[in-house]
């Protein structure tokens, strides 16, 4: 069987998706400024070069800005409030950014006096450029290496170097001025200012505001041809911005991801997601490792053991859309807080929905991470026949990672304190003995038995034969599927009857249901 390819386009999309949650940008926000920008790049009849970095920049302008989060909610509380009142502000004007940082401040300490207040707003403006110049500066780096990891050109990699300079020279951290600053990144912020401003005010104050900032935050020229065609560039704007028109976007050729560079291209999004706060460092490496090993113990084809692994990578991508001041405070989360906190799941889903084909079984399992088989899980309720044996490995390495894991409002267990407390989420009726086993053998814990068994003694082919055949496809029909001769089907389904102890496709089908092995979002073979 041939390698399967994907869009890299498709990954950046995920990318746009996870980063315009976490700095606080509007709905498909890095979406719609791609559109717009190259728009932009077809009236001002850009060569195809210059569009190629202008619709990656567009993007990926924020991908770096979860790097050091933590910083930035420790000196200004909760970071994504802060970051979207930045977005339609000019940064070179003194009195307007002052402004939205006191206003952070006060935020931060909400029942300070008068006095307490001015002390913080004080401090907190004095010790401004040590905090957020070096956090800026990480932005840039960390963008530049995720952009590496995903397999972009060095020029593409530079212009994310400059994601916060301006025309004038008061952008950060290196204060580049004019021609400096790279062309792309010139188009892209006006573009994503544009979309910002016209958000947050409208269109006809978007277009004034736009015009008195030619000339500081960007090139006067670009200011000129911009409002020129606003009318048409914005025409449709605020309706949806779906994957096609985005990959119809890309200028050719298109780039795609064989199955190391997908790989690779995961691994890069779980460094992205980890690096927000020092709780988190490696967590999800750390999942997909337990998660990987269970599967393969297991016996789970090896379709489901990459789905699993992937997942795991990424299963947490939707809490970016929470500030890390929530997730970095002690003690409990209101009940808002976490009403939000538990929908990370959705978020992660919608993330990843762009990745299509196998990104659909990935994207499922994430939304499930946080479910339980006696329906207490999170967001869904789902219950035990919904979660494949891919789910509850992964939910049960991810119970068990965290639990070693040290958090704002408690320390760190111990690994046979992780493992009695899954043990006693097994008894509880909550997660899949046969995974939290596998889970904790395959992390060194001692076994409660031999090894955890596989399902019912099926073998990986066995497994994807019954889901094929449970959903309905004959034994030719799975032969062909799987690349197999119809007659070694035939001794596979006449093998995992007597396994599964049926003698009935209706039966076998009944089986795989009860198991979570047949349902939508999950791969078929
Ligand atoms: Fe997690
Ligand atoms: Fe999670």
């Amino acid at each position: 069987m041939a390698a399967p390819q994907v869009r890299r386009a498709d990954f950046l999309m995920a990318l746009a998706y996870a980063t315009d949650l976490a700095t606080g940008h509007s709905r498909d926000f890095a979406l719609r400024s791609c559109v717009l920008a190259m728009r932009f790049a077809e009236v001002a009849k850009l060569d195809q070069e210059t569009c190629r970095n202008i619709y990656h920049q567009a993007l990926l302008r924020f991908i770096g800005c979860n790097a050091d989060t933590h910083l930035l909610a420790a000196a200004w509380g909760d970071e994504i409030t802060l970051r979207r009142e930045l977005h339609h502000i000019d940064m070179g004007n003194r009195p307007e950014f002052v402004e939205i940082f006191v206003r952070a401040i006060k935020r931060k300490y909400p029942g300070a006096s008068p006095e307490e207040l001015e002390e913080a707003v004080k401090r907190g403006l004095a010790e401004a450029p040590q905090v957020n110049i070096p956090i800026l500066a990480g932005h840039c780096e960390v963008a530049q290496r995720i952009a590496e990891r995903i397999g972009l050109p060095p020029e593409i990699r530079e212009n994310l170097g400059q994601i916060y300079e301006r025309w004038d020279g008061k952008g950060l951290p290196r204060g580049l001025s004019g021609n400096a600053v790279k062309f792309p990144v010139r188009v892209v912020t006006l573009a994503q200012d544009a979309i910002a401003l016209n958000d947050h005010h409208g269109f006809a104050i978007m277009k004034e505001k736009i015009g008195k900032r030619a000339g500081g935050g960007y090139e006067p020229e670009l200011v000129d041809l911009f409002l020129t065609n606003a009318e048409k560039l914005f025409a449709g704007m605020d309706g949806p911005v779906d994957r096609e028109m985005i990959l119809a976007l890309e200028p050719v050729p298109h780039a795609m991801l064989d199955e190391d560079a997908s790989e690779e291209a995961y691994l890069a999004i779980a460094d992205m997601i980890d690096m927000r706060m020092p709780f988190t460092f490696g967590h999800s490496r750390a999942v997909a490792e337990l998660a990987d090993a269970a599967a393969k113990q297991m016996g789970l084809p090896a379709s489901d053991i990459r789905d699993v692994r992937r997942a795991a990578y990424t299963h947490d991508i939707g809490e970016l859309a929470v500030p890390v001041s929530t997730w970095m405070r002690p003690g409990r989360l209101t009940e808002r807080e976490t009403d939000a906190a538990q929908l990370h799941p959705y978020h992660g889903e919608r993330a990843l929905a762009s990745l299509g084909g196998d990104g659909k079984s990935v994207a499922a399992l994430v939304q499930r991470h946080h479910e339980r088989l006696d329906g207490s899980g999170y967001y869904r309720n789902s219950r035990g026949t919904d979660l494949a044996p891919a789910a509850r490995i992964l939910a049960a390495a991810e119970a068990f990672q965290t639990a070693r894991e040290a958090r704002p409002y408690r320390p760190a267990m111990s690994d046979a304190a992780a493992a009695a407390k899954l043990r006693n989420a097994v008894r509880d009726g909550k997660l899949c003995a046969d995974a939290v086993e596998a889970v904790l053998t395959c992390a060194g814990q001692p076994a409660r038995r031999a090894s955890a068994e596989r399902l019912a003694g099926l073998t990986p082919r066995e497994i994807e034969v019954l889901r094929l055949i449970a959903a309905g496809d004959t034994a030719k029909e799975a032969a062909r599927k799987l690349e197999i001769a119809p007659k070694t089907a035939d001794n596979h389904i006449q093998s995992l009857y007597s396994k599964i102890g049926v003698t009935t496709r209706a039966a076998a089908a009944l089986y795989a249901l009860e198991r979570g092995l047949v349902q939508h979002g999950f791969s078929a073979a």
